[in-house]
């Protein structure tokens, strides 16, 4: 145990040195504006937007703070409720843990984001199958939550901004399965295909986001994505205790993400009839970029580019401006962890607090011990795995702007077949992925896979992590 402690507290301490710098990279005048007038919607044009936070528990409380926080801001923006689709776990708010029971924050200074959110999609009803359902506006495809859908007419503009942990080709969400590239683009272009909307907007932050897209949405379907980093990347987190700047005392874990903020912090401080797509892009590139430090992303944008020579009201609405709020209110400097150890490193920092030995304290440690063995052992696992199949060729990344895989249904079978044997990947382990996506370009079978797993994970006891009680990944 002293070992594992040492190696743990290694582990943290390099956490806490990722206090970055960020300067004040506020109004900047780089780019013209670009006429707005034209971009308008027509009259009889609806905006649309599906907000979705694919985490639940208290350690992921940045997702549902950042969705609420969008809800607020399209809200105010003039959007109606009844044009507002919102899956969030709904966990969040009312757990103990919270310091402020019945709100969310998504900044340190920030004034409750969780008042008047709609509850359409929550706890069970967040799930991929019901995400689909909604943008595709199929009601009778939807299971259980408010039954609200994307009922768009051929004017109309849809924005989508979801929130989570990812992996390569995939998205996390609270209820088995997680959102698959392929799926989500194929709704994407039956979307298109109905003739349902005329441009659309998606916001993504996950770890490895731009493998969402990269060689999968193709550029004529009227839809303009940016994603919070390229398709190699972490994503990061903020506002995290520790860190600077940090979250009010009290809270134990991070209020948002950087890419999701700065966007956010932005719509919150700008004129959205004057500044366009384009330059809140590049404003959040630069932001989540970090100041050039590995705590950092590059925000990527996919599809139809010409859309981003619109205004962010086309998508976001307009509120009058509020000149009270400072721009980028956090812009000093971004302490941030990565997505993936953000829960972890949160759970620890309430363990560090509480300084007398209690029951909880204890319990605590064990379950951080308990999460951090499973993760080591699909990480060893993965590597066994990959050396003892031989046709493996080495783990490349596949060439720029070409997809994680071509065969999908492999990448899925790989996936089930490591979770049989092994336990479930977890959201953590959805960084794996890619090596899955690799023995399918190699030309691994599912058998040599399910032989090779079944030999490796033969003596782990998967606990709560059998995917037969916790769901399959794929
Ligand atoms: C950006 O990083 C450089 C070192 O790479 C540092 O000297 C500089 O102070 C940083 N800028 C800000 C605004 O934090
Ligand atoms: C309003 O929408 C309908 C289709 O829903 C379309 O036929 C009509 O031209 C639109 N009117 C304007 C002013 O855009
Ligand atoms: C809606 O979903 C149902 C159930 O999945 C399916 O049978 C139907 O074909 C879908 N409708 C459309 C218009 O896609
Ligand atoms: C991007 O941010 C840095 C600070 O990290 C700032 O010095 C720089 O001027 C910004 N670049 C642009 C293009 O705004
Ligand atoms: C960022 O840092 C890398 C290496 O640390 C350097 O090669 C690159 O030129 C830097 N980029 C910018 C825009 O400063
Ligand atoms: C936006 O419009 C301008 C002027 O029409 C054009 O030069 C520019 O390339 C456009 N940008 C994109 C991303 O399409
Ligand atoms: C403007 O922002 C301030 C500070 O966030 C807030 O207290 C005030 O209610 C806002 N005013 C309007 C009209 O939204
Ligand atoms: C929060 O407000 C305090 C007091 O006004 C200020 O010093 C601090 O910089 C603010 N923090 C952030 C992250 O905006």
């Amino acid at each position: 145990m002293a070992h594992w402690l040492n190696a743990f507290q290694l582990s943290l301490l390099l956490l806490t040195v990722l206090v970055v710098h960020f300067s004040h990279a506020s109004r900047f005048t780089l780019f013209n504006k670009l006429g707005s007038t034209d971009d308008q919607p027509q009259g009889n044009s609806t905006i649309w937007a599906v907000l979705v936070a694919g985490s639940n528990g208290y350690q992921n409380y940045r997702h549902q703070a950042n969705v609420c926080h969008a809800y607020q801001i399209l809200k105010r923006g003039g959007l109606k409720d009844e044009n507002i689709i919102v899956f969030m776990y709904d966990d969040i708010a009312n757990d103990p843990s919270n310091p402020r029971p019945g709100t969310l924050i998504n900044s340190p200074n920030g004034s409750d984001v969780y008042a008047g959110v709609p509850k359409d999609y929550t706890g069970e009803s967040v799930t991929a199958a019901n995400f689909y359902a909604v943008l595709l506006g199929n009601t009778t495809a939807v299971k259980g939550g408010s039954g609200k859908v994307v009922a768009s007419k051929p004017n109309d503009k849809i924005f989508v901004y979801y929130t989570d942990h990812g992996g390569p080709g995939m998205l996390g969400m609270p209820n088995m399965p997680y959102i698959y590239a392929n799926d989500f683009n194929q709704v994407l272009k039956t979307k298109h295909a109905s003739g349902t909307y005329d441009e659309m907007v998606i916001y993504l932050e996950a770890c490895e986001s731009g493998s969402i897209f990269e060689g999968l949405l193709p550029e004529d379907l009227n839809i303009y994505v940016t994603t919070s980093a390229n398709p190699q990347e972490l994503g990061w987190a903020t506002y995290c205790p520790g860190m600077d700047p940090p979250p009010p005392p009290g809270f134990d874990t991070c209020l948002g993400d950087l890419y999701s903020v700065s966007w956010m912090e932005d719509s919150d401080s700008e004129d959205l009839n004057l500044e366009t797509l384009e330059q809140q892009y590049f404003k959040v590139k630069n932001r989540t970029y970090n100041n050039n430090s590995s705590e950092g992303s590059h925000v990527m944008q996919y599809g139809t580019l010409r859309i981003s020579n619109e205004t962010v009201s086309v998508y976001q609405g307009s509120a009058p401006l509020n000149l009270s709020v400072n721009p980028f209110q956090s812009l000093g400097s971004m302490g941030v962890v990565n997505e993936r150890d953000a829960d972890i490193y949160s759970m620890w920092q309430r363990y560090q607090k509480s300084t007398e030995e209690s029951q909880e304290k204890e319990e605590l440690l064990k379950k951080i011990k308990e999460i951090t063995a499973h993760r080591e052992h699909l990480d060893s696992s993965v590597d066994m795995i990959k050396g003892s199949l031989s046709d493996y060729a080495h783990a490349s990344v596949r060439d720029d702007g070409l997809a994680i895989v071509d065969d999908w249904d492999c990448l899925k079978s790989m996936v089930r077949t490591f979770e049989t044997h092994c336990g479930s990947l977890t959201q953590y382990g959805m960084k794996h992925t890619r090596t899955f996506a690799n023995l399918c370009n190699s030309a691994v079978t599912k058998e040599a896979m399910d032989t090779a797993a079944k030999t490796t994970c033969s003596a782990y006891n998967m606990g709560k992590w059998n995917p037969a009680a916790v769901g399959y990944s794929a």
